[in-house]
């Protein structure tokens, strides 16, 4: 039945009938990828440019992390963190030095990881820096996105996400993103705050990113306060933003640095949570945990998409082809009264239209960019992510430069 050929009519008559709403999908069916291509079920081929939220960072199936899988696959998939596996302690090592921590606690989704800093902050203010019991409370910002849990969408201020989801969750202050004063206000007002919850740059919010000094300037803050600096990188981490880590522009180390999606080259669901031992000690068995946290399977795929990013410099590539994105689409957007701004960092970047953010026009763009070969999606009405897998080349960017300046071209005139 799997295997069975399907038309992208009936794919998609499927999936509304049968699946959940919870999704308004690009009418297009994929079947493969491979690189920085995919292909629909009637064999067209695509350029990404959405990357699955920048989880595929090292493009589609790439073969070291397939051959990963499958070896792995092969020999052992889940034991349960009941028993030891003799994978789980390497690849615990690996990530570790990799990102310059004492230790990791291996998540599967970006929203547990998450919930697992969000536990972790509390029980170390709790337990380590004297604050009563059930007081803590953590700044996070407005127009933030870190996943769709109860608690996640309590200090989220996307009405779609929160409406009709109550009782919320406790426990959280909600700033201006990219406001330092705001934030020294806040920790100055409270000797209850245990930490500081941020995306370095806000992606789905329509990629925002702040003032140069902004992460810096917050780190020493929070240190000035002993509040933990809480960094999600779920996005913006593992080379996507030029950077292995995108608040590596600003030299910050997070105390608790939060990391999901391409841990894996986006081939299985792996997710981290890394702190030194001073932290991440105050977890003891029994308190937190997962089914398939740590599995074999995303112990040996994690550790193969890591080596990918390095192997092949993509931190490099991603800052270079970001910069060539940026100012080609510039002068795109200096010749266009239709375009606002392409704005971002690496190879995570956003075109902001002229028009009001509940106007239909970026998904209108968005079906122009597929019939042209090129797939993005808006993250408002006014605002398309352009994220493509970061091991594509520089004459492809430019191919897909100009499918964009020809698909804007089209749909203004
Ligand atoms: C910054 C950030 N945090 C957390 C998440 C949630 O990750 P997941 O969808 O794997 O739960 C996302 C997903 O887009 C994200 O962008």
């Amino acid at each position: 039945m799997v295997s069975d050929k399907i038309s992208a009519t009936q794919a998609i008559e499927l999936e509304h009938k049968y699946g959940a709403h919870n999704y308004h999908p690009l009418p297009v069916v994929l079947n493969r990828g491979e690189g920085v291509y995919v292909w629909d079920v009637e064999g067209k081929r695509y350029y990404d440019f959405l990357s699955a939220y920048s989880a595929v960072n090292q493009g589609h199936c790439h073969p070291k992390i397939i051959n990963a899988l499958k070896e792995q696959a092969d020999k052992l998939t889940l034991t349960s963190r009941a028993f030891y596996n003799d994978i789980l302690g390497k690849y615990e090592q690996y990530v570790t030095s990799y990102f310059g921590y004492d230790k990791v606690l291996p998540m599967n989704s970006g929203a547990e990881a998450v919930e697992t800093a969000i536990k972790l902050c509390r029980k170390y203010a709790y337990e380590v820096k004297g604050i009563d019991k059930n007081k803590a409370e953590i700044i996070v910002c407005k127009n933030n996105f870190h996943g769709r849990t109860t608690t996640i969408i309590s200090f989220s201020n996307d009405p779609e996400a929160r409406e009709n989801f109550g009782p919320y969750t406790s426990g959280f202050i909600k700033i201006e993103y990219d406001n330092l004063k705001a934030l020294e206000e806040t920790l100055n007002s409270s000797n209850n705050i245990a930490g500081f919850l941020v995306e370095p740059i806000q992606g789905e919010a329509g990629v925002y990113v702040p003032s140069d000094g902004y992460l810096a300037k917050a780190k020493e803050l929070c240190e000035k306060h002993n509040v933990l600096f809480m960094a999600d990188e779920v996005q913006t981490g593992i080379a996507r933003t030029g950077k292995l880590l995108a608040v590596q522009y600003e030299d910050v180390v997070p105390d608790i640095l939060i990391l999901g999606k391409a841990l894996s080259g986006g081939v299985y669901p792996v997710s981290a949570v890394l702190a030194n031992d001073a932290i991440m000690d105050v977890i003891k068995p029994g308190q937190h945990g997962s089914t398939f946290g740590g599995n074999p399977l995303a112990a040996a795929v994690a550790i193969a998409s890591l080596e990918v990013i390095k192997d092949e410099k993509l931190a490099e590539n991603a800052y270079k082809l970001g910069n060539l994105f940026r100012s080609e689409i510039q002068k795109l957007v200096d010749s266009s009264e239709f375009l606002k701004q392409v704005r971002g960092k690496g190879l995570l970047n956003a075109i902001v239209i002229n028009d009001s953010e509940d106007s239909s026009t970026a998904w209108d763009i968005c079906l122009k960019l597929r019939d042209n070969g090129l797939l993005a999606k808006p993250t408002h009405g006014n605002i398309i992510r352009f994220a493509p897998p970061l091991v594509m080349n520089e004459e492809q960017l430019l191919d897909c430069v100009a499918i964009i300046k020809k698909t804007f071209n089209e749909f203004e005139n």
